[in-house]
């Protein structure tokens, strides 16, 4: 009788260990096919991620200043010509502003050889001013707006004075 129960317990203790075993086998075996899946896949693409820089899809500066930068600039100097009317009109002021700031960081992997260093810090200005100008347009206040406008376009014209020889002196 007594053997009879301990060979049972031993026979029960060695189920619930294989059983356990078992999940473990499953357990270990699932884990090792998601890292051998996922892993490799997700680190080579955060890789790349990281490693990618901006490419110039538009390499020529006169074009890039006429297709990127010239027609925001027209649309803020007659959406600003008076105060905006409605949702809708500030709607255009704001993404027009923010157009020309995030633009402005696209300058800077265009630098020239030369005077790299002052070109960037145009190019900053100009981020840092069009950034002032979109938030005075978040808050719809108008004379702000205009006044940070005014000051967007002295940035942009000191670079102008710099590299494209004085030409394409905007105003508001
Ligand atoms: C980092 C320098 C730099 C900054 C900052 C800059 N520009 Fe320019 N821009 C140039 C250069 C260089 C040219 C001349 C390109 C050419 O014709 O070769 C130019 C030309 C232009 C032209 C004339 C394009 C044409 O079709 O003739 C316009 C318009 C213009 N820029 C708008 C702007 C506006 C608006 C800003 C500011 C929001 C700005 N630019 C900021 C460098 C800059």
């Amino acid at each position: 009788m007594t053997i009879k129960t301990t060979s049972k317990i031993t026979l029960k203790k060695t189920m619930a260990t294989k059983t356990r075993c078992g999940i473990f086998v499953i357990l270990v075996a699932i884990g090792g096919t998601m890292l051998a899946f996922s892993a490799p896949a997700e680190s080579g693409a955060e890789d790349a991620a990281t490693k990618a820089t901006p490419v110039a899809v538009e390499d020529d500066m006169h074009e890039f200043m006429e297709y990127m930068f010239e027609p925001p600039y027209k649309r803020l100097k007659a959406g600003l010509a008076k105060a905006p009317e409605d949702r809708s009109a500030w709607k255009g002021i704001k993404s027009d502003s923010l157009i020309l700031a995030e633009a402005a960081n696209l300058l800077l992997h265009r630098h020239p050889t030369d005077d790299a260093t002052a070109w960037s810090k145009h190019a900053m200005a100009v981020r840092k001013q069009g950034g002032e100008l979109y938030q005075a347009a978040k808050k719809r206040d108008f004379e702000l707006s205009q006044n940070q406008f005014a000051a967007l376009l002295k940035n942009c014209n000191q670079c102008h004075d710099q590299f494209a020889g004085g030409e394409h002196q905007l105003a508001p």
